[in-house]
């Protein structure tokens, strides 16, 4: 039986502070771990986290300083971390066989039974991507795997934007975010803090996932192997799995209190492959029930107004809601258009009543945007995203390898990167934030607007892109965030040289 809705209070993840500061960077430690959680009210469910928690403690960063964060993998699996939108040397990006392994094990063999090497042939499914998993001969051969504990370094010279960070194993990338692990990381700057933005309590970050439990509370994942050694998931689940429980920051369908006024929602889609149609019902009198001031990639220059926003997995949409709008005690209910029966519910917004001060404002210029020149663009590359018959979902007919590159655009030049796709596919870059140009040839879509990291194509569409390769030098990825499409082989490698 799922639980009623609106019966949860909304937990705000807790952010994490540093371990210590020096000259130069913040340090910051988390233990990856087993933990039994209360999701659903009255049961326990296994998950793995960072640190304990699901979502996992919030990274807060100042945008020009370094963070270095040690992370310890006491997980019964090894792990990758990648922070998603983030302005990262290759080496700290979390490559997928970049592992981290667990604490303890130490000898080559262990490490790569439990990198699951045993994978590819043997997978019933349409796993000839995985010929490259570790231990298998590629070029992506474990060698820089370490064990017990990694550091990873974000420099941050990067704008104020909402990222989050999230494992990324290769063929386990699905399995381990349903399990838990994912957790926002905020970049803040003076040029944003200066605006009289909502902030403080009215500030919410909401990271929007499904899913589906067992009887006991334990979440139901269909991995073809439930041992987890072979990567890909059951025939029925290969369009990407999606849950029958709509969770916001962990909780299932929550409530919160707001006063009536101003709040900046930080709308995160951290779900495997579900997507969303946000609307508040009801809506306020007048409509633009939200006023969008930032995308994947921070501040857009000015706020576009939305009676509905369409969020793909791993976008990001920043969104002012005036609750002053609506009479007092009123219970808003945040739907999912897309969703049908309970996953058109997400979750409740209660109105106060109690008489509240706002002095925040949404200015009607918030930024300065750099426009990427199409004129400037050196080249243009075209990715087709695709099912093949028998090399599972793929790119350019290549199901995924590590050390084959698809692309090796120069560092410093600007690209125009196309993409075209049977099915939908949220298309995601490593290293650079872009710039949509054009859908099927036209304009832009409505929810395009600003610097993006991830891009959704729609069934049948092409999107054009422009990209510049800046600071780091080094192998990053392409792929569809679709995890099980990610999973099962649609992901590639592009060389920044
Ligand atoms: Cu959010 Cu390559 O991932
Ligand atoms: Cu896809």
């Amino acid at each position: 039986p799922l639980p009623a809705a609106f019966q949860v209070p909304l937990p705000v993840p807790a952010v994490l502070a540093p371990v210590r500061s020096d000259a130069t960077a913040d340090h910051y430690e988390i233990t990856q771990q087993l933990a039994r959680l209360e999701i659903l009210p009255g049961l326990r469910t296994e998950a793995w986290t960072y640190g304990g928690s699901f979502p996992g403690p919030t990274l807060v960063a100042r945008s020009g300083r370094a963070m270095v964060v040690r992370h310890r993998n006491e997980l019964p699996v090894p792990s990758v971390v990648h922070l998603h939108g983030g302005h990262t040397p290759a080496d700290s990006d979390g490559y997928p066989v970049d592992l981290l392994l667990p604490v303890g094990a130490s000898d080559d063999r262990s490490a790569r039974a439990a990198a699951g090497h045993a994978a590819g042939h043997a997978a019933g499914h349409a796993m000839a991507g995985m010929t490259g998993m570790p231990g298998m001969g590629g070029a992506g051969d474990g060698l820089r795997s370490v064990t017990g504990e990694r550091t990873y370094t974000y420099p941050c010279n990067q704008r104020a934007a909402t990222l989050w960070y999230h494992d990324h194993r290769m063929g386990f990338t699905g399995p381990g975010l349903w399990r838990g692990l994912s957790g926002f990381h905020l970049v803040r700057d003076d040029e944003e803090d200066a605006l009289p933005l909502p902030r403080g309590e009215r500030e919410l970050p909401l990271m929007l996932t499904d899913r589906s439990f067992t009887a006991d509370g334990s979440f139901a994942y269909p991995s073809v192997d439930a041992a987890l050694a072979v990567p890909g998931v059951t025939d029925d689940y290969m369009n990407g799995v999606l849950g029958d429980v709509v969770l916001v920051n962990g909780a299932p369908w929550p409530r919160v209190e707001v006063d009536r006024a101003r709040y900046r929602l930080r709308v995160l889609n951290a779900s495997n492959a579900r997507l969303y149609r946000l609307e508040l019902d009801p809506q306020p009198p007048g409509g633009d029930a939200f006023v969008q001031i930032g995308g994947d990639g921070g501040l857009l220059e000015e706020p576009i107004a939305h009676d509905a926003v369409e969020i793909a997995p791993a976008e990001r949409f920043d969104l002012v809601v005036d609750f002053s709008r609506y009479p007092p005690g009123t219970s808003v209910r945040l739907m999912n258009r897309f969703g049908s029966g309970r996953t058109e519910e997400v979750m409740l917004f209660d109105v106060s009543s109690r008489p509240v001060s706002d002095d925040s404002a949404v200015p009607e210029r918030l930024c300065t945007l750099e426009r990427l020149d199409p004129g400037a663009a050196v080249t243009t590359r075209v990715f087709g995203f695709r099912r093949s018959r028998d090399a599972g979902w793929t790119i350019n007919n290549q199901p995924y390898e590590p050390g084959r590159a698809l692309a090796r655009p120069a560092l410093g030049s600007t690209e125009i990167w196309r993409f075209f796709t049977d099915v939908h596919h949220p298309v995601h870059l490593h290293l650079d934030a872009f710039q949509v140009l054009s859908r099927n040839g036209g304009d832009p879509g409505p929810y395009d607007a600003g610097w993006k990291d991830t891009v959704d194509l729609r069934p049948a569409e092409a999107v054009e892109v422009l990209v510049r390769f800046t600071d780091y030098p080094g192998t990053y990825m392409v792929h569809c965030h679709n995890l099980e499409h990610e999973d099962m082989a649609m992901m590639a490698d592009f060389v920044v040289e």
